[in-house]
């Protein structure tokens, strides 16, 4: 039944009406022993989390998933996980939908200026090495965003709001698991770099203002580029160069 064209990715499944967080059951999965490529789905999730503690509405008619990843890497590098997992999401989106899509820096999927999905990468490593990572995706895909508390709704899309349809979850997240299995196969190979001139392409961030805000202080300046690693630069006002590593949290102004 569920026919799926990939070498492994999303070969091991668990699936769930409802659940308080995919996240929450990947990482307990992985403790377990789970191996690379498990994919935790659910219809619903009574504690969706977002970054920074934040909550994530998650009805019915999403799709709320988690995957288990188990690259052989330096923690340092496990954030840039984030941005791969953003270009396959964003050419998925592209491909199936049609969409215009664009990536904000590190993890947030919009249709124009709203977002459609956001990405929670969670890690477990010692300090030279990566345990596993477990990836959290979160696409509002048959959704109403006007049912959203407001302060969740604001600045929010859904794929059925902007096509004007319904989009067949099962096939979306096929079509997503090809695309991620090749993106991540790439990475683990070496090829990031190849990866970041996408990024960079599908980028809405760079080239624009941006507040960023960094242990409590709110630094402003030009996001000027994204470094090697994935480290995006940001030329501050007064003409310094600035680091900001995808833990922390940025606005784009308009
Ligand atoms: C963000 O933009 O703040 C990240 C949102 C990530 C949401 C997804 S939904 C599936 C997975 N389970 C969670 O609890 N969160 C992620």
């Amino acid at each position: 039944k569920r026919n799926l064209e990939t070498e492994y990715m999303g070969h091991e499944v668990h699936y769930f009406k409802k659940v308080d967080s995919t996240n929450e059951v990947a990482k307990k999965l992985a403790e377990e022993g789970s191996p690379e490529g498990t994919l935790v789905v659910a219809e619903s999730q009574s504690r969706g989390r977002g970054r920074r503690g934040k909550k994530w509405v998650s009805p019915e008619g999403g799709v709320w998933m988690s995957m288990i990843l188990r690259p052989e890497i330096p923690p340092m590098n496990a954030p840039q996980l984030t941005l791969v997992t953003g270009v396959a999401v964003a050419e998925t989106l592209k491909s199936e939908c049609g969409l215009d899509v664009g990536i904000k820096w590190p993890n947030d999927i919009l249709i124009g200026d709203k977002k459609v999905c956001g990405i929670l990468t969670e890690v477990s490593a010692t300090v030279d090495m990566v345990d596993y990572v477990v990836v959290g995706i979160g696409i509002d895909l048959n959704v109403d965003v006007d049912l959203f508390p407001p302060e969740l709704r604001s600045g929010a899309t859904s794929l059925k709001m902007e096509l004007e349809r319904e989009i067949q979850s099962v096939k979306l997240v096929q079509k997503f698991l090809i695309n991620f299995e090749k993106t991540y196969g790439d990475f683990k190979e070496g090829k990031f770099p190849e990866i970041l001139k996408e990024w960079r392409i599908l980028s809405t961030t760079i080239g624009n203002y941006v507040e960023v805000h960094k242990r409590g202080r709110t630094l402003k300046g030009e996001a000027v580029g994204i470094n090697k690693d994935g480290v995006l630069i940001v030329e501050l006002d007064d003409g310094t160069l600035k680091k900001v590593l995808s833990g922390e949290c940025i606005h784009v102004k308009k």
